[in-house]
């Protein structure tokens, strides 16, 4: 997205953190544009990104450094009050959902895995054959908004029985069995590997962490730039930024005024609305279609 670039301004001096250097294809765009002397440093959890990433900003050698990890622990890596910008663009990356063997796609047979960080123990396969019923329905439900929930968690359980789930085909086939798709334009178990995938990268726990230390590491006036891709998450972005940006705070689960007790803002929003990629984008890009930016200022 063009947007990222305009809304991270890097100059040339400038200090950048790339919480999901993936291919590394914003990270290049903020190395050029923050030309001679931008430094920039990239996290990404999946090993394999970061060596595509090195590889691909070798030419900037000199100018930057990439650690895998998970940006939850940017505090912990970078110095506070030392960025002025930092980009989390959220999901998987194309290769991730591409290869097979990572266990992401329903559409390719691969091994039901979904993890991001191979070194993770907790897999998708592990999740769906040891998690009680009830669990899976609420992992569908919470983070895939899935209606059939329980229905699906509890022939899991039924199936797995008989025979341990390993490939992503197995899960998938099941889906179709109990919800044919009939011309449904999604196919029907998009939200089960949505809501598995959110669950064993722990995705919502990273991105509130993640959003705490990103306002940690900027410096006063830095921008805080994140691609979210389904609304889940950008409800998650949206109410960080609207909590920090008020200049009070709100006492207990309800904001009743005369409770409010006044406060410091933190930030200041950027966009108020997220920005959608334009047409174009989605034309050249069509896994683009979902995505949802916003921006924030630290004050
Ligand atoms: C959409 S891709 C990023 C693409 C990148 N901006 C580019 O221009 O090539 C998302 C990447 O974020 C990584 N990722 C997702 N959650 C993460 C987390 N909590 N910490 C670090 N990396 C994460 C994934 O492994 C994936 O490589």
């Amino acid at each position: 997205m063009a947007e990222v670039i305009e809304a991270l301004r890097p100059k040339p001096g400038g200090s950048y953190a790339d919480g999901t250097i993936g291919g590394a294809g914003h990270a290049t765009a903020i190395l050029e544009a923050s030309s001679p002397t931008g430094w920039l440093f990239g996290v990404d959890r999946d090993g394999d990104a970061v060596e595509v990433a090195r590889a691909r900003l070798a030419r900037f050698a000199g100018r930057f450094e990439i650690r895998q990890g998970n940006f939850a622990e940017l505090a912990e890596r970078v110095e506070a009050g030392s960025c002025d910008g930092v980009l989390l663009d959220l999901g998987v990356s194309s290769p991730q959902l591409d290869v097979a063997e990572r266990g992401f796609s329903f559409q390719q047979d691969g091994p039901l895995d979904m993890r991001m960080d191979k070194s993770q123990s907790l897999t998708a396969a592990g999740l769906v054959n040891e998690e009680q019923a009830e669990k899976l329905a609420n992992i569908f439900w919470k983070f895939g908004g899935e209606r059939d929930s329980r229905r699906f968690a509890k022939a899991i359980e039924r199936d797995r029985q008989l025979r341990k789930f390993e490939t992503t085909r197995q899960l998938a086939e099941l889906i179709e069995r109990l919800s044919p798709r009939a011309g449904k334009k999604t196919h029907p178990a998009t939200k089960v590997f949505q809501a598995l995938r959110i669950a064993v990268n722990d995705e919502i726990g990273s991105l509130r962490r993640g959003l705490d230390g990103a306002l940690q590491i900027l410096k006063p006036g830095g921008r805080l730039a994140v691609i979210t891709f389904h609304s889940l998450e950008d409800r998650v972005v949206k109410e960080f930024g609207r909590r920090l940006a008020l200049d009070y705070v709100v006492a207990g689960d309800v904001d009743v005024p005369e409770l409010r007790q006044s406060a410091t803002p933190k930030l200041r929003l950027v966009t108020r609305k997220a920005v959608l990629p334009g047409q174009r984008e989605v034309e050249e890009n069509p896994r683009s279609r979902s995505a949802q930016l916003r921006v924030m200022e630290k004050i």
